[in-house]
């Protein structure tokens, strides 16, 4: 289907292809940049470019492609590397210099890469569809292939393979796919949705002790700028214990990114041990590359993401920051004229975050396996106000909020999640698991610390009235004790060897500073100095 381009309107064109539907993909220019239909009218189809259109002039050619945005599912995601398109950044590099060169072709999985298959069954073996017949693998990660259709195997490789060529075939001639493709806007089937229930260890202290998250939950934290939202996702991308980590650097600096992917060529996950790179994902749409793919970017990392789900493994989801995604669809919807909604934001932006919102959670997958896919995005809120559009709309949907306070980053607390203003609606659910699996006393210590910590509050309102001095004894250890917990267990230096802490660890903490309160209020009461009780 070929057409010519009508005009152009900053990251849209318009083309006369005639035949086009809604998301088709669209080839513009001589340059070839891809793009997206967003809008059919009679004669002419708007199309969303994912590059730069500068250079680009009316009346060159337009290629309809007759197929939605679309991501190539296999082995050789991991470790990999892709812009919102979901092209390999590596390959590009090494191909056309640091510089991409719009609208070139790539294909995401290379295809001359070879790969181990071990199969479990043979050729001539007679099979259902969706059985097990054998897995790749990638490193240590090892890769599930199942058969694509009820009949016999004609071919199966053994060893290694290259991916182009695939491991075999059914008779009749059906290749066994190695590869699947999917429209990333298209959320893929599950049979069954569950509540979540099990923890989703991060080892931030302040998150899994006060507010924890699940495996299927979802959580934001919105902080301006300095909060440490950067930071706080990579420390979660790093020690999360999941099985498979899709980051997404959505409109951020773009050398934090590359610093990022340095350090973790370096790091090992601290659960298995292995290099972290090897449960990684990475894509990458920063301030500096065109604005519209990055729109494009979060669909394409949450549908490798719940490719990992349906192979049956705990998936997380991180993203920094979802307003540079909301800023490219608010560019997008003004570029075409919309009506826009408050603070210029389209109107259907609560509605598209609480639809991609819906695409985490708990399932059984098409084949029988329990998979998980959570979501921790970080928000910017322009001036650190929480009450603009995306942090509204966002809260309303997820299930875990960590407010970053901007005070609190000034006096180098971090990380700087408010304790006060901060939740988590699965805590109650998780205090039982905490219990069972760490220790009895995790509900009840995590009463206590927030209770010091009110109680620090509101001593410190008399304090700035009557001076430190003018407090009681059993006050000002209250004072001292929650000026500990702050210090000692809220706040976790990203950049130490306490940068993750383990459940275990985390109770051992708070109940040591716990029981010293119990233990001092106690002598205090029996007329002890509390000079005496805070030496060291
Ligand atoms: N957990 C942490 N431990 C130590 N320093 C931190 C931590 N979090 C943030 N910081 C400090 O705050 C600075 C800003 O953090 P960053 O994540 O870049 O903020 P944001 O992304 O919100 O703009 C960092 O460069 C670092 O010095
Ligand atoms: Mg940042």
């Amino acid at each position: 289907m070929k057409g010519r381009i009508l005009g152009i309107a900053g990251p849209t064109v318009s083309v006369d292809i005639p035949g086009l539907k809604l998301y088709d993909m669209v080839q513009v220019g001589k340059a070839g940049l891809t793009g997206e239909v967003v809008r059919l009218e009679s004669g002419h189809a708007v199309v969303q470019v994912y590059e730069d259109t500068r250079g680009l002039a009316a009346n060159e050619p337009a290629l309809g492609m007759q197929l939605p945005l679309t991501v190539e599912l296999g082995p050789g995601l991991l470790c990999g590397m892709f812009d919102g398109l979901q092209r390999p950044l590596e390959r590009l590099r090494d191909r056309s210099g640091p510089l991409l060169t719009p609208g070139e072709p790539i294909l995401p999985l290379d295809r001359a890469r070879v790969w181990r298959f071990a199969p479990a069954r043979r050729a001539g073996d007679q099979v259902r569809a969706g059985d097990f017949l054998g897995e790749v693998h990638e490193g240590a990660f090892r890769h599930p292939i199942c058969a694509p259709c009820a009949g016999r195997i004609a071919r199966l490789s053994t060893g290694d393979f290259c991916l182009g060529e695939g491991v075999g075939e059914m008779a009749g001639g059906r290749e066994i796919p190695v590869i699947v493709r999917w429209p990333v806007r298209k959320a893929r089937p599950y049979r069954e949705k569950f509540s979540p229930t099990r923890p989703l260890v991060t080892g931030q202290r302040c998150i899994d002790f006060l507010f924890p998250l699940v495996l299927g939950g979802t959580a934001i934290f919105p902080g301006g700028f300095g909060t440490g939202k950067t930071i706080l996702e990579q420390a979660i991308a790093k020690f999360a214990a999941v099985d498979i980590v899709v980051y997404v650097g959505c409109g951020e600096r773009g050398n934090e990114m590359a610093e990022l992917l340095e350090e973790f060529v370096t790091l090992s996950d601290p659960g298995s041990g292995r290099p972290l790179m090897q449960r990684t994902v990475v894509v990458v749409n920063t301030s500096n590359m065109p604005v519209a793919a990055r729109e494009a970017s979060i669909y394409t990392a949450v549908t490798m993401a719940e490719y990992y789900r349906d192979l049956g493994y705990h998936v997380l989801l991180l993203a920094d920051s979802i307003s540079r995604w909301a800023e490219a669809l608010r560019e997008i919807s003004a570029s075409l004229e919309e009506m826009p909604g408050e603070e210029g934001y389209p109107t259907y932006l609560t509605s598209r975050l609480a639809a991609f919102f819906e695409r985490a959670g708990v399932v059984e997958t098409l084949g029988g396996k329990t998979g998980s896919l959570s979501m921790i995005l970080s928000v910017s809120p322009p001036g650190g106000d929480f009450t603009e559009p995306v942090t509204q709309a966002c809260l309303r949907t997820a299930g875990a909020f960590f407010m970053l306070d901007t005070s609190l980053a000034h006096r180098r607390h971090f990380p700087a999640i408010n304790w006060f203003q901060s939740y988590s609606l699965y805590r109650g659910d998780l205090v039982a698991h905490f219990e069972g699996e760490v220790s009895p006393r995790w509900g009840e210590l995590q009463r206590r610390c927030q209770k010091l910590l009110q109680r620090e509050e509101t001593l410190r309102e008399v304090a700035e009235i009557v001076g430190v001095e003018g407090l009681q004894d059993a006050d000002r250890l209250v004072m001292t004790v929650s000026e500990r917990i702050r210090e000692r267990f809220l706040c976790q230096n990203a950049f130490s060897d306490d940068a993750f802490c383990a459940p275990q660890r985390t109770l051992a903490l708070i109940a040591e500073l716990v029981d010293f309160y119990d233990l001092a209020e106690g002598k205090l009461k029996q007329g002890a100095l509390l000079e005496e009780l805070l030496k060291p």
